[in-house]
């Protein structure tokens, strides 16, 4: 309560009125953004693929070495500089062209909600087809089912949806709006996994699913596997796009951001845990395919709610799970151009958060419209534009934001460690992570996903 008092946010933020974060509501925000359809939809497809609890032990790998590492450099720039992703390298060091760098983060987060509302739009569509039902009439063909829903002009209303929920919590301000609501919804998201959890382990043959997420087959990995690992951690962990910067920036400075990094990247871990838990008994349960793909949540996994007793309320559960992810990491994704709407125009939030809500809606209207839509058949570079704008963030914007961050801190910033609260050894292996160890992941990551090398 007291903190709430300090932190003297109102619903009706001003430009310039100092926002902050209380400790867990900042915890609660930074793994709402960090739990979303990456984890769900992505890891269970590539654990599938690279060898089960095999890679799982290998992506916690990469969480310590590359994720935390990254992750503790951009809640730190954000609070020193407690600024938005790109003014927040300028005042930290004067040099104006960090902040042109770090507008690559503000432009990154800008495309990445363009079409991360598109997919947030089909799982609410998909909440509601299961919930009533509707999903599960007319045969069971879900994949001609998703087809045609993609190809017509429901998803654009379901992304104007996310849009407008997303831009009015963050209207609402950061404790009024974002706090609060993650402050509701994960406690709602954490309650639906574990019902999810309990119904996919008590399936007949769930065993077998268990047993291929957690017994490890060590021959499937190889150097691919790597490189995967370290750039889903780097996603999972909503890195490189200035998304942790900017929620780092209204965060206490009594709060240990040591001690965030450590608890944002467990809740992550076991989320992904729990998400492979829920997912692989399901698919062998019903003789589905592990590796499926993007296929599995709105093609494969429909199967299997259409057969199993309580079906329709089940899927609506597990659709709603992926609704939630989606919506609070939408949130803040959302808020790193709203962030820097309200610093570069002098906007109130309320004003940039509208602004910035319809710009991105139209910005993304190309590529609701290009899975199976009337845009489907534009092509460039064999990429529809969906893909194209998913392509060069995830894989070309994100590594270059991720390598400023490392950077900055490793190299132009000397005071991090101060601000961080690192001193003697944890310092220097922090340090050197960001200075040799992540900057050469990240440029491999790269270099593999552009194709420039091939392994
Ligand atoms: N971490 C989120 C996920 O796993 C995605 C995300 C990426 C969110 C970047 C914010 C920023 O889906």
């Amino acid at each position: 309560m007291k903190k709430k008092q300090a932190s003297g946010s109102t619903p009706n933020q001003k430009a310039g009125t100092v926002e902050r974060f209380s400790s867990t509501g900042f915890i609660l925000a930074a793994i709402g953004s960090s739990v979303g359809l990456g984890n769900m939809w992505k890891f269970p497809y590539v654990t599938g693929k690279h060898g089960g609890a095999a890679f799982f032990l290998l992506f916690i790998v990469c969480l310590i070495v590359v994720g935390l590492p990254v992750l503790l450099a951009e809640m730190t720039i954000g609070r020193g500089g407690r600024g938005n992703a790109a003014v927040s390298f300028y005042k930290l060091t004067g040099k104006k062209y960090w902040s042109w760098l770090g507008l690559v983060s503000v432009i990154t987060a800008f495309l990445i909600m363009s079409y991360y509302s598109v997919v947030a739009g089909w799982t609410l569509h998909y909440t509601v087809e299961s919930f009533t039902g509707l999903l599960f009439r007319s045969g069971t063909d879900f994949k001609s089912k998703f087809e045609l829903f993609a190809s017509g002009y429901m998803p654009l209303f379901w992304q104007a949806v996310v849009m407008l929920v997303s831009g009015w919590i963050l209207a609402r301000g950061v404790s009024g709006g974002i706090e609060k609501f993650n402050k509701i919804l994960i406690p709602g998201f954490l309650i639906i996994l574990l019902v999810l959890m309990f119904r996919s382990l008590t399936l007949p043959g769930a065993a077998a699913g268990v047993e291929f997420f957690l017994k490890p087959d060590f021959s499937k990995l190889d150097a691919e596997s790597a490189l995967i690992a370290m750039g889903h951690a780097f996603f999972s962990l909503s890195l490189g796009m200035g998304c942790m910067l900017t929620y780092g920036s209204y965060v206490e400075k009594s709060q240990s951001l040591g001690k965030a990094t450590l608890a944002i990247g467990f809740g992550d871990l076991v989320y992904a845990l729990i998400a492979g838990l829920i997912i692989f008994p399901t698919v062998f349960s019903f003789g589905l395919e592990p590796g499926e793909g993007v296929g599995l949540a709105f093609m494969a996994l429909p199967v299997a709610f259409s057969q199993m007793p309580f079906g329709a309320f089940f899927g609506g559960l597990f659709f709603l799970l992926l609704a939630i992810a989606a919506l609070t990491s939408a949130i803040s994704i959302l808020e790193v151009p709203i962030a820097y709407a309200i610093h570069k125009w002098k906007w109130s939030r309320p004003r940039a958060a509208l602004y910035v809500t319809v710009v991105c809606f139209l910005v993304g209207i190309p590529s609701a419209l290009s899975v199976g839509g009337v845009l489907s058949s534009f092509v460039i570079g064999g990429k529809s534009i969906f893909d194209l704008v998913d392509f060069v963030t995830a894989y070309i914007l994100m590594p270059l934001g991720g390598l400023i961050v490392a950077l900055f801190t490793g190299y132009a910033w000397k005071r991090a460690g101060e601000e961080a609260g690192l001193s003697g050894f944890w310092y220097k292996a922090w340090m050197f992570l960001l200075r040799v160890t992540s900057p050469i992941i990240i440029v491999l990551i790269f270099l593999y996903s552009v194709g420039i090398i091939k392994l």
